[in-house]
């Protein structure tokens, strides 16, 4: 039986359909690339914005229509199948099966259960459950020489317009010795950078106790974050290490001291903003105001130097005026964001937003994602203008996929370049490039 995935979302989801891959192929199924030749059909789902819903349940719907024995079995898997749970079949009527973030482990049994004839098969845990999912540690061996891997489950930090806390449950950290060897692993394997994954990553090990009572952390770090990243920086082999997504109060000063004296730790960190105005970080109870958030940029860049900041802002929540959009502007302007992703308010059901009055129109909410846009290409450009000239290191990541004469690669800030390739060259090497030439998204150069 061949296997096709569809994946909607975030890096969290891209891991877990990686993750499902590689434990159905350890259980007997093969994987294709081709959706028309597949037997099964899994579609990963993403909750966090209306139109990402909509996308998947149109693929799915697509998917399903006709009779069974003349299409694949296809199923839903991720957040929307949380969320909806049986729900999810009045939405997409032939849908085969259907299984949330935390029950992705029971895959085989139900597949096996659906390939003998059962339809409407139906598998979500309850938040708190996190049982087996070492079941789903695994890598596929690809070419990229990055992996990710997760180190915390879930969020409990309530966001008002956030719908993250209800389907991926509350917040919980895995072992760091788990993790420690799925790097290795991953290593092994010819990976060269991973990058650890976590709603609110910074929470690491916040929680729950992570190490074993007799870790020592031979630089004296205290928090389980710095101190993971000590354990894997240690790893013969892994070169450069990333994690994602931050929050300002995870910014400490001994986070800061990790980044600068752990070797393989990159000078990037994506701290989600989400807008520079008071009153609607307040209405959106993010947890901090524009002030702590530059005094945590502050802190990284005093320990740090050239850290390579990148974030995410919703334009239009409600109540959100001119006013703040334009203080929006300014605070991405002043920290000099080198990416961002801006996304349009999206009420979500059940989340403390949703009984908010959704007061800014469609066409203004399209307006300022406009205009957040533009400011990005421009200032993305003048920052990047700065690289022409230097000297960059490169990890070699593959054939450039606009232009398959070139390859490309990231630099530690995790920009991308694209050069002519040495006759020797292949994925996962270290290249220096002097950058000759630069765009908004991208930097162009010559090996040396
Ligand atoms: N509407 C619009 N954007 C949202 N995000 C999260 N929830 C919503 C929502 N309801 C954005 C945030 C978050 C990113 C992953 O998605 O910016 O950081
Ligand atoms: Fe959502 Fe907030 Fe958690 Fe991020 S930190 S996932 S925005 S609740």
């Amino acid at each position: 039986m061949k296997v096709f995935f569809k994946t909607y979302g975030c890096q969290m989801n891209v891991r877990d359909t990686e993750a499902v891959r590689s434990l159905l192929e350890r259980n007997g199924y093969a994987f294709t690339d081709d959706e028309a030749a597949a037997d099964i059909i899994l579609v990963n789902t993403c909750s966090v914005r209306g139109k990402a819903e909509d996308k998947a349940i149109g693929k799915l719907g697509l998917l399903t229509a006709g009779d069974r024995r003349h299409r694949a079995i296809v199923g839903a898997m991720g957040c929307m199948v949380q969320r909806l749970q049986e729900r999810i079949f009045n939405s997409v009527p032939g849908l085969d099966f259907a299984v949330g973030p935390r029950s992705a482990w029971r895959l085989p049994q139900l597949l096996a259960r659906v390939c003998s004839g059962e339809t409407g098969v139906l598998a979500v845990d309850g938040g708190e459950s996190v049982d087996n999912l070492d079941e789903l540690d695994g890598h596929v061996q690809s070419q990229s020489p990055a992996a990710f891997i997760n180190i915390l489950y879930g969020c409990n930090r309530g966001c008002s317009y956030c719908i993250v806390p209800q389907v991926r449950g509350s917040e919980w950290s895995r072992s760091a010795a788990e993790i420690i060897n799925e790097a290795r692993k991953v290593v092994a394997g010819g990976g060269r950078e991973i990058t650890l994954l976590g709603q609110s990553v910074m929470r690491y090990g916040l929680l729950n106790p992570v190490w074993d009572a007799d870790y020592a952390s031979s630089r004296g770090y205290s928090e389980p974050l710095p101190r993971l990243l000590e354990a894997l920086d240690a790893i013969d082999g892994l070169e450069r290490i990333r994690f994602t997504s931050g929050h300002p109060s995870g910014c400490t000063s001994e986070l800061a001291y990790a980044m600068r004296d752990l070797s393989a730790v990159c000078e990037h960190l994506h701290l989600p903003v989400q807008s520079g105005s008071d009153r609607i970080l307040e209405r959106m109870r993010r947890g901090y105001n524009v002030a702590t958030y530059l005094e945590a940029v502050a802190r990284m860049r005093a320990a740090v130097g050239e850290v390579a900041f990148t974030t995410d802002v919703i334009v239009g929540f409600p109540g959100e005026t001119e006013e703040d959009f334009n203080a929006t502007r300014e605070l991405m302007e002043h920290v000099g964001f080198l990416n961002s992703f801006i996304f349009k308010y999206s009420p979500r059901e059940g989340t403390a937003a949703a009984d908010m009055d959704d007061d800014v129109s469609q066409d203004e909410k399209m307006r300022r994602n406009r205009i957040l846009l533009e400011d990005q290409n421009r200032r993305a450009m003048l920052l990047n203008e700065r690289e022409t000239g230097k000297k960059v290191e490169v990890l070699v990541e593959g054939v450039s996929p606009r232009n398959t004469e070139r390859w490309s690669g990231r630099t530690r800030r995790n920009q991308i370049v694209v050069f002519e390739p040495p006759g020797n060259i292949e994925c996962g090497m270290l290249l220096n490039v002097k950058i000759t030439r630069v765009m908004a998204q991208t930097l162009y150069g010559e090996v040396v």
